[in-house]
């Protein structure tokens, strides 16, 4: 009897609940595709971009939720070690010897915390970028675009940080696999791991996943509205004025009428004074309907807006100074669209950005708007 039930105790200890197994192999995933479209990502791939980073925040946001919630092992109390727990760690590593632990070690402890740090820090950092640059989301009413570039460097370095870490997370589990003999991988699918004799347990606590649930939507839906409410503001330094009737009709007839944000004060003051040779048509118009256009346009030039494209057409190209598509930055954008697609009937020219770009009307030029029309694409 008494060897059948030391037969009877289990071989193996539940650490990882489901609610930290689905939360590590979804992050995963919600991290893969973040650095992937951050990376090596064009403009089009920022609305994935962006719905990664919100799925990395719930995440997170689940995850801290968990660790007051979650069963024993998911709980953050139960792998709080302090520095010293680290150094010891780190010895006994050096000296090949090896204490077992059920849930974290020590070290393994202090990078999910600094994973975690991470990824808030740069969910952040992108959101000022998403406020500044793209005036978009939450911060898009307090951030200027400098803040918001200044701000990208940030995230770029951490998103590095970021995959650093990653890096020494797995060299962590491989070093445990092979040296500590634990089978990690597969403890984090099946969320067992051999039970061990005479390794310490924490006190137990059970999961909680009612309170668990409560607390995620009462903080989900007080963010979402909060990040709903903030993003419905106007972006900072971004014309919501309705184009000038007059302009629209004057400057609309052949293409369509730019927005005045696109142009400096002196791209607009070049063109107005050469109409009748505008870029070799005549676009000749009574004074007064000019003096009238001049005005507007000054007043509403690039100068006075901080949108990305008021900044980024800004500087001319010298030879070439009345055109914005031959400044740098737009030659840059578009280098990969051959010169069929805008010699095409469906798009025409160069400068017929409104083809491609669905908002290029109000001047945001947003990502998430472009599409070569079906009839250009080659
Ligand atoms: C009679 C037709 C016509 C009218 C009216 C007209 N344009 Fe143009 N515009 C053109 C043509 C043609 C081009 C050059 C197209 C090309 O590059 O093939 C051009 C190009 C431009 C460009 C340069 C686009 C680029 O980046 O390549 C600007 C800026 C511009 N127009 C502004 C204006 C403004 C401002 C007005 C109103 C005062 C105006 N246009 C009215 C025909 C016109
Ligand atoms: C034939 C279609 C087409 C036309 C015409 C066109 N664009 Fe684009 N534009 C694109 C595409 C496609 C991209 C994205 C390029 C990429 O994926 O790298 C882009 C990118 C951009 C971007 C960067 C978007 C971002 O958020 O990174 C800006 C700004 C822009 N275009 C402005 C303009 C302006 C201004 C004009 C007119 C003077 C114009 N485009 C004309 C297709 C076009």
């Amino acid at each position: 009897m008494e060897s059948n039930s030391s037969q009877m105790t289990p071989a193996t200890v539940p650490v990882w609940d489901i609610g930290v197994r689905i939360f590590h192999w979804a992050l995963l995933a919600a991290v893969f595709v973040a650095a992937m479209t951050g990376f090596f990502g064009s403009p089009d791939s920022l609305q994935i971009h962006l719905i990664a980073g919100i799925s990395i925040s719930l995440l997170v946001l689940f995850r801290l939720i968990w660790g007051f919630s979650g069963s024993t092992y998911a709980r953050f109390r139960t792998f709080l070690f302090s520095p010293v727990k680290v150094r010891e760690r780190i010895q006994e590593m050096r000296a090949g010897r090896h204490t077992r632990y059920i849930g974290h070690n020590p070290l393994g402890a202090w990078m999910i915390f600094a994973l975690l740090a991470s990824l808030i820090f740069i969910v952040c950092t992108g959101t000022v970028v998403l406020g500044g640059v793209f005036k978009q989301g939450p911060l898009a009413f307090i951030t200027s675009f400098a803040t918001g570039r200044f701000v990208q460097e940030i995230h770029q370095i951490l998103a590095f940080g970021l995959v650093g870490l990653i890096g020494l997370h797995l060299a962590g589990v491989a070093y445990e696999t092979v040296f500590g003999k634990e089978k990690l991988i597969s403890a984090m699918i099946s969320g067992n791991k051999p039970a061990g004799s005479n390794v310490p347990a924490p006190r137990f606590a059970p999961a909680r996943p009612i309170v668990a649930l409560i607390a995620f939507i009462a903080l989900g839906m007080a963010g979402t509205t909060g990040v709903a409410s903030f993003a419905s503001r106007p972006g900072l330094g971004v014309p919501t004025a309705a184009i000038d009737p007059l302009y629209a009709k004057e400057c609309g007839a052949c293409h369509f009428a730019y927005h005045p944000s696109m142009g400096t004060a002196a791209l607009w003051d070049g063109v107005l004074s050469h109409l009748d040779q505008h870029f070799g048509e005549d676009a000749s118009l009574p004074d007064a309907t000019r003096a009238q256009l001049a005005a507007y346009l000054k007043e509403n030039s690039s100068e006075h807006w901080d949108t990305r494209i008021a900044h980024v057409l800004a500087t001319a190209n010298p030879k070439e100074p009345l055109r914005f598509t031959a400044t740098r930055f737009w030659t840059r954008m578009h280098r990969e669209i051959p010169d069929q697609v805008f010699a095409s009937k469906a798009v025409g020219f160069k400068g017929a950005c409104n083809a491609c770009h669905s908002d290029a009307k109000t001047g945001l030029f947003a990502p998430q708007n472009i599409e070569i029309p079906e009839g250009a694409r080659l």
